[in-house]
């Protein structure tokens, strides 16, 4: 006979599938096991230590978590008490994970192991995850409250390595701790770029050192006639830690030669002949300023402003804007842009751009960003370029939603919640192929909108969609599933106090 023994108590979970969790962007593979894990107090987290970012992307969840839900669960604690169950982040050499963005969950009755190469592919997995804890607890399971979440497998790999917005920081200024917000929803959406806007014939948004000017003078006016504003240096560098604390790299952007009056304005001896006089800007016209392309003191100017601003910024790119210089000859335009990609190269960085930068011989690794003009994409692609896909008719999100909406402008259309998702960045341009597209970006130009709230309204929901066109395959891409899980963001909106556009096409979740 055995001693008397107490039987282990098997927690009877409510029906959970995997398979329905609405989670955005849509994974590759979800595979339900019809069980369940139960997070709770006995919870803890370990991670890889052999990379002390797996273990920064364990505390980075143990916060989720703890901002979600209340719950503290501890990361990397070794304890003398029994651990009921356990989150591992590991960092997995296996040959499944494909890019370095790839990531696996085995979530199991007891425990959730989470595969990944390198700890963005943990962070992406990491989103996944809050995604599928609960708001509410199970109070009757068990004695203490449990978050219960649906077991089974779950593979996914983005589609594009390059998932962008763009946010124009220029037509408006906007705080360091409102572009923070907009990187936290960013991130819980698997984007893994965000492109400022740093210039504009309006306003100079950053700090140059060698050229005090541009912000003393060119910084202090905005669209409407507000204060504008500016980031100095440590003020950037800190945005730069934030976003890659969330693998988020920043594109750095000064727009030339044209949509410079605020540089001009700073410094006269920059202004081109053809361009009209500088003086302070609150409108929204476009295309009458330039910088003079052809004096070697211009690329001097330019050499220590990219060289300040590449020495800031970690990432790889940095964007020359070069859209709209339509006071500029085509020569000088041409003549600008290939001067000013050696700048950029010789600063160990590769070189973005609008699409009429295709117009210039531009160097194979210098990348060119469709908005409008597909041929000059196309010139570019058959050069040897990356492409960036963000047509202005579908991923521009200051179009306005519809005729009565508030804020945004129309002049590439309206662009509903609905137009907004469908369509593919892979089939969008024909003769494009999917092996020229570096990714896909939505930029948010910011001529209406000069706070949070008015910049949440015109990303909110569409955003949304561009992180699952940019994540999920093709044939995941189907407006109808997604719409309800879309409709399932509501409490992670309101969570955060982001405010979105309430669209009808959408059925909505709320309380
Ligand atoms: C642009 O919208 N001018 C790139």
């Amino acid at each position: 006979m055995a001693a008397c023994q107490t039987e282990k108590k098997e927690i009877n979970f409510p029906k959970t599938d995997l398979a329905n969790a609405p989670l955005i962007p849509k994974p590759i593979k979800t595979i339900p096991t019809g069980s369940a894990f139960g997070l709770d107090a006995s919870t803890a987290i370990y991670t890889s230590i052999t990379d002390p970012e797996f273990e920064k992307v364990g505390q980075f969840l143990s916060k989720s978590i703890k901002e979600k839900i209340g719950l503290d669960v501890t990361v990397n604690v070794s304890t003398e008490e029994k651990l009921e169950r356990l989150i591992y982040i590991n960092q997995s050499d296996s040959s499944d994970l494909e890019s370095p963005e790839s990531y696996q969950f085995y979530i199991k009755k007891d425990s959730i192991l989470l595969n990944a190469k390198t700890a963005a592919g943990a962070f992406r997995g990491v989103q996944t995850l809050r995604q599928l804890i609960p708001e509410t607890s199970n109070d009757t399971l068990t004695d203490q409250p449990m978050w219960v979440i649906p077991s089974g497998k779950i593979v996914d790999a983005p589609k594009y390595g390059y998932r962008g917005s763009m946010l124009d920081v220029a037509r408006h200024f906007f705080t360091v701790e409102e572009v923070k917000k907009y990187i936290d929803a960013l991130a819980y959406y698997k984007f893994n770029t965000l492109h400022l806007h740093l210039s504009d014939d309006q306003g100079w948004r950053i700090e140059i050192k060698s050229w005090p000017k541009l912000t003393e003078v060119g910084s202090a006016s905005e669209v409407g006639g507000g204060e504008g504003g500016f980031y100095t240096q440590e003020e950037y560098k800190d945005l730069v830690t934030y976003a890659a604390d969330r693998h988020i790299t920043i594109v750095p952007e000064i727009d030339m030669p044209g949509h410079t009056n605020a540089a001009s304005l700073s410094y006269p001896f920059l202004h081109y002949a053809g361009a009209e006089t500088p003086r302070v800007r609150t409108d929204m016209k476009v295309g009458y300023s330039s910088f003079d392309a052809r004096k070697d003191t211009v690329y001097s100017f330019l050499d220590d402003v990219i060289c300040e601003i590449a020495g800031m910024t970690p990432g790889p790119y940095f964007h020359i804007g070069g859209d709209e210089s339509h006071v500029t000859k085509k020569s000088d335009y041409i003549y600008f842009v290939e001067k000013v990609e050696e700048i950029v190269q010789k600063h160990n960085k590769r070189m973005i751009g609008w699409n009429e930068i295709a117009q210039a011989e531009i160097n194979s690794n210098s990348i060119a960003q469709l908005w409008n003009e597909p041929e000059n994409a196309l010139k570019a692609a058959e050069n040897g370029s990356k492409i960036i896909i963000s047509p202005a008719k579908r991923a521009y999100l200051d179009m306005q939603y519809d005729s009565i909406s508030e804020y945004g402008l129309h002049w590439a259309g309206y662009i509903p919640v609905d137009v907004g998702y469908k369509w593919d960045p892979e089939t969008y341009v024909e003769g494009i192929s999917k092996e020229s597209i570096l990714g896909i970006e939505a930029p948010l130009w910011s001529e209406t909108i000069s706070n949070s709230a008015e910049l949440e309204y015109l990303a909110f929901p569409r955003i949304i969609g561009y992180a699952e066109l940019g994540w999920s395959i093709s044939e995941h891409l189907n407006w109808e599933d997604y719409k309800e899980r879309l409709a399932a963001q509501v409490p992670y909106l309101e969570a955060m106090q982001i405010n979105y556009y309430p669209t009808k096409l959408v059925d909505w979740e709320r309380e």
